[in-house]
Order: structure tokens, then sequence, then C-alpha cells
């Protein structure tokens, strides 16, 4: 039996829309559900072209790590799928209910696919990658992608006592203020102005949450910890996210020059069990409509020529198959 579905065969082509086997369920915990809403995340794209490192390296694949479906009571789920060539990127797929989540009937199928996977990286970073404590003060380095919004709110969300949001695009970064930010920080301008304000902001700052790494975090990193208001105080240092560079150098001073804890949350560091323990309460969290984002459907028929198309800042690419 064949459906239709998003199929790489070359890693660094983009995904073409063609026939393919529709999977079948060799266990109970596996089930078949006819794909409703699936999001082009950045993680998608980078598992789609073999580079992300949960990428399994076989081909032909189907893109697409999450989404939501109709199971065969019809129900809608949200699912996250384990590390697979056969992803969501199709009119059906094969999911573990276990790291999945039912939703009201009445759901916005396309926020909630857009928004999951944003959300769930501060989410997650936070309530299940390290001990944060209401009232901490939290920077966030990349905060004008999509998941940089979200973590603004959720952070608040979550009891932050203050927000510090820097990124470079300045009218999604002036944004974030309404949206709970109590200081934006530009990283588009003069270097040492950039250097100077996030030296003052995050003077005492207790958590940063790091969408960018590369070159923007090999910048940032130091003007932090030189600036630090009392070195001997925690400094915790999330890598979530690389949109400015897989690596970085990391002086050895760096380590020993203020008291940083350096850790990374995603799937691997944080356990499936725990993710999946999360979903009722963040999927939840996004059907009361407080998180914005915009979603942009796309019939995945179009898959081919919307892959690599521009996107407006702050649009998440959804295929409804
Ligand atoms: N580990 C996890 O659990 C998890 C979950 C979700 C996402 N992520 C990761 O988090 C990152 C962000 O995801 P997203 O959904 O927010 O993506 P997104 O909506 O595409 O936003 C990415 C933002 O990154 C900024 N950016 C790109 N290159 C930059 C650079 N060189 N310097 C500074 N800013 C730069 C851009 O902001 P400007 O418009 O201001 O330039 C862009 O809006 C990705 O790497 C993604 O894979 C990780």
């Amino acid at each position: 039996m064949l459906m239709n579905a998003a199929v790489v065969r070359l890693f660094g082509k983009p995904p073409v829309y063609e026939a393919f086997d529709i999977p079948t369920p060799t266990t109970p915990d596996e089930m078949l559900v006819d794909v409703v809403a699936a999001g082009l995340h950045p993680r998608t794209r980078s598992s789609a072209n073999g580079s992300h490192y949960s990428s399994t390296g076989k081909l032909p694949m189907i893109p697409g790590f999450d989404g939501i479906g109709r199971d065969p009571d019809r129900e809608l789920r949200y699912f996250i799928l384990a590390d697979t060539h056969l992803g969501s990127m199709a009119e059906q797929a094969l999911i573990d209910p276990r790291r999945s989540v039912v939703l009201p009937a009445d759901t916005d199928v396309l926020t909630v696919a857009a928004a999951m996977n944003p959300a769930m990286s501060s989410w997650i970073a936070l309530r299940k990658r390290i001990a944060f404590e209401p009232g901490q003060s939290v920077l966030i380095l990349g905060a004008t992608g999509n998941a940089g919004q979200m973590a603004v709110q959720i952070a608040k969300r979550l009891g932050a006592g203050h927000v510090i949001a820097a990124g470079r695009d300045p009218e999604r970064l002036a944004a974030l203020t309404a949206l709970g930010a109590d200081t934006t920080i530009s990283l588009a301008g003069d270097p040492a102005t950039t250097d100077r304000s996030l030296g003052d902001a995050a003077a005492k700052v207790d958590v940063v949450i790091d969408y960018l790494w590369g070159v923007a975090t090999e910048r940032t990193m130091p003007a932090v910890l030189t600036h630090r208001a009392d070195k001997g105080h925690p400094l915790t240092w999330i890598e979530i996210g690389s949109m400015a560079g897989l690596q970085i150098t990391l002086p050895s001073a760096w380590l020993r020059s203020a008291r940083l804890q350096l850790v990374g949350s995603g799937q691997g560091s944080v356990s499936a069990e725990e993710i999946a323990g999360e979903l009722p309460a963040l999927a939840a969290e996004i059907s009361t409509g407080a998180y914005t984002i915009d979603a942009v459907a796309t019939p995945l028929s179009q898959v081919e020529p919307t892959w690599n198309a521009p996107v407006a800042p702050g649009q998440r690419i959804v295929f409804v198959p």
C-alpha cells in the first residue's frame, strides 16, 4: 500500500513529493496515524540534510520528527517520533503513543504543530534540565526567533524575576517587551556597544538560554563572564540551538573565571520519558492561545518548492498532507 510523502533521496536536496510505502506497525507500541499537520522546524531541516546529531543517516528518508495526527479512534494526537527515517511529513506516520498526547477535538492544529517544538525547548530546559527557581534572572540569546520568543514568555510564566532578550531583528526585538522581556539588547549593532550592554544587563543573570552558539556565543560569553557582579555566583548556560554556528572555541579561562556551568538541553540530554511527561502540560499551555506564532499552512504537495524558499521572520511553515 502506498501513501504520498515528502521523500529525501539525497542529503542536501529538498524532499520530493512522491509515493512511498505506508509503514506497518510491528509491535504493540506502534500506532499508525493519519497526519494532519507537521511543522518545518530548524531541526527538521538539519535532519533532512543529514547534519542533525539524531540523524540515522538512512536514505530514502521522510523528514519530520513531530506532528499532529488522527489515531485509529479518530482522536487528535500531538506526537514526537523517536530517531527514525520514517518521519511525519507524509499522509501517514508510525508513532509511539507513549510519546504523544491526545488533544481536544477543537484544537487549533496549525498553531499547536507550529508552536510545540519551539516552546518545548525552553519549557523542558527550565523544568527538566536545570533546577530553575522562580525569581531567577534569565538571558535569552536568539530571542527574536520562534523558540526565543516563546522562551521569553515561558521564562516569565515559570516565574523568572527578570528576562533579558537579545537578538538581531529590530522589529521582533522591540515586540518582545510586550511579551514579557524586561530588557532588550540588540546583537546587530556596534559590537563594543553590544558587549557593554550585555555585560551590564547580565551582571547578575542566573541562567542563559542560548539558541545561537558559534560566533555569537564566542562573543557574548566573555562579555557576560567578565562583567559578573559576583564571580562566585552560579551561572548556568544552557546550549539549545546553533543558529550562528555548530562550534565554538572555548578558552579554558572562561571556565575558571566565573562559576560557569555549561549544559545542553534537547532530545538525549533530557530523556524521552521526561519529554513525554511534559507534553500534556505544554500542549495545554499552548492551547490557551497566549503564545503567538505565525503558522503558515502549506500543502505537503508543495514541499519541494517550499523547502528552501525564504520565510518571513517569525513564520513557521506547517505542512498539511
Ligand atoms: N534543543 C531543543 O530542544 C530545541 C528545540 C527547538 C529548537 N531548537 C533549536 O533552537 C534554534 C532556534 O530555533 P527557532 O525555532 O527559534 O528557529 P527560527 O524561528 O528559525 O529562528 C532562528 C533565529 O535565529 C536568529 N539567527 C540566525 N542566525 C543568527 C546569527 N548568526 N546571529 C544571531 N542570530 C541569528 C534569527 O534571528 P534574527 O531574525 O534576529 O536575525 C532567527 O530568527 C535552532 O538551532 C533549533 O534547532 C532546539
